[in-house]
């Protein structure tokens, strides 16, 4: 946790005689914080747009350091825990603060596993929802569905309803995923088997035809990976939303819910579906550099989706694992001449060497390569995102449960007013 330093920022404000004084937080890691909770007493709030330069709390889970392009997950590198880890031990990692004893490690999968199917009536709803209907928005309901089945009787003050919260979350967002898949294609529900680990099922329940489904395992080992790269991010735009959703006290599922709502968009999670869409778009080498001249366009609203980053500066550590591992896909697939996979890298060779990207620090991010993997193992497009949201489930929930383990504040931003002052009604015989 943060720790008041003996240090005080001096605010000198035009009229005032004295300064305003404010406390300087010293992080274990990072820039130092500024407390402005005293302004408000002082007649002024401050104007963060976006919540640039806006420390929204205080967090154990994960540190960025966006310059360096370093990524902790509880002071473990994501770089050593993509080698060494895999999805379910991070999780763990994310909850509890620590790496799981080999009896805690097979505890906590236990009780994942045993807790994965979906509630019948979750189940049912989805029969509801026509065939091309968005996967994004279908998970945004079911998850908000799990709300309605797991309300009664939860009691969020209550450690073991979290953590058994935080549990069933992890353990139900890949039936979730699998039943919008397979409801796409018009298939079945498969239910997982007690002999597959965490993405091996995920695998078998979306792409099962039958008991015999073949996992391959460079496929299972790729797909864990990518849950993991995503699996948690500090305060992005999703976990904010889930904390903001959470600090009301409300049902954690449905606070989940906002947060799945919130990564769908293109400028976040939705950035992985955002560039296989702009590959097609590009449609061939011969087209990039006109893109690129688009995407320098001021006045053209074309970006190149799966590059800059709100905190990384440098290339984004996550990429670099998500660029390896879709090397591994396509040499086992033997399509490492793919097309596509040519281009992202034409792309990313012109862009890292263009001014323009180089001086506005613009490096591909951890949604560049992923959707290129993910085409690789036959996910459709639509499915990126609800492959991401499956990887962040965890971090989302270690912030909900790291908040609500704590006494909080219900969050309640201020507002820079440019609208009307008070003027009296006027009867609408009199307006003109
Ligand atoms: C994720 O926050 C997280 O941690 C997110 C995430 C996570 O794990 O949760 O890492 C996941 O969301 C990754 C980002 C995925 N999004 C994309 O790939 C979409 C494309 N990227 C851009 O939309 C943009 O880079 C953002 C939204 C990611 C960041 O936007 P910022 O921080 O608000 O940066 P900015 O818009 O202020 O850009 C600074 C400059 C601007 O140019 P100028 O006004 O200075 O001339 O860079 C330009 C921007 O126009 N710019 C780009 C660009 N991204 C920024 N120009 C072309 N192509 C781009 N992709």
């Amino acid at each position: 946790m943060a720790t008041e330093s003996s240090r005080r920022a001096r605010l000198y404000i035009d009229g005032h005689d004295d300064a305003i004084e404010l406390p300087v937080l010293k992080p274990s890691l990072g820039n130092d914080v500024i407390d402005i909770g005293a302004l408000t007493t002082k007649g002024y709030f401050t104007y963060d747009p976006g919540f640039v330069s806006t420390a929204s709390c205080d967090s154990n889970i994960t540190y960025i350091d966006g310059d360096a392009g370093v990524l902790l997950h509880r002071g473990y590198r994501i770089e050593q825990l993509a080698e060494h880890s895999d999805f379910l031990e991070l999780c763990y990692l994310l909850l509890h603060g620590s790496l799981p004893s080999v009896a805690q490690r097979n505890a906590f999968v236990a009780a994942v596993a045993a807790d994965r199917e979906v509630p019948a009536g979750v189940r049912e709803m989805l029969r509801h929802f026509s065939p091309g209907a968005h996967p994004m928005g279908i998970m945004t309901a079911l998850a908000g569905a799990l709300a309605a089945e797991y309300h009664d009787g939860l009691d969020i003050a209550n450690e073991q309803h979290r953590m058994a919260t935080a549990q069933r979350v992890i353990a139900q967002m890949p039936s979730l995923a699998a039943l919008t898949y397979r409801h796409g294609k018009g298939k079945p529900h498969v239910p997982p088997r007690d002999d597959l680990g965490y993405a091996e099922n995920f695998l078998y329940t979306t792409f099962a035809t039958d008991e015999n489904y073949d996992i391959n395992p460079v496929i299972a080992k790729a797909m864990d990976r990518i849950f993991m790269l995503h699996a948690d991010h500090e305060q992005n735009a999703s976990t904010s939303t889930v904390r903001l959703a959470g600090s009301t006290g409300t049902n954690p599922y449905s606070a989940i819910a906002a947060g799945i709502a919130a990564l769908w968009g293109p400028s976040h999670g939705g950035a992985n579906e955002a560039v296989l869409n702009m590959l097609r778009e590009i449609g061939s080498p011969e087209n990039i550099d006109k893109y690129v001249a688009k995407a320098k366009d001021r006045d053209d609203p074309f970006r190149i989706m799966g590059f800059g980053h709100r905190v990384y500066k440098s290339y984004d550590p996550r990429a670099t694992v998500m660029q390896q591992t879709c090397h591994e896909v396509l040499d086992e697939l033997g399509v490492d001449d793919d097309p596509t996979l040519q281009m992202a890298k034409r792309l990313e060779q012109i862009a890292l060497e263009d001014e323009f990207f180089v001086q506005r620090r613009l490096y591909p991010n951890v949604d560049f390569y992923s959707g290129i993997t993910l085409k690789a193992v036959g996910i459709p497009t639509e499915m990126f995102t609800v492959i991401f949201t499956t990887g962040r489930t965890p971090g989302w929930i270690a912030h909900w449960r790291e908040m609500v383990s704590e006494p909080y504040k219900i969050g309640r931003p201020r507002q820079l007013y440019r609208g009307e002052k008070a003027r009296e009604y006027m009867p609408i015989e009199q307006r003109s």
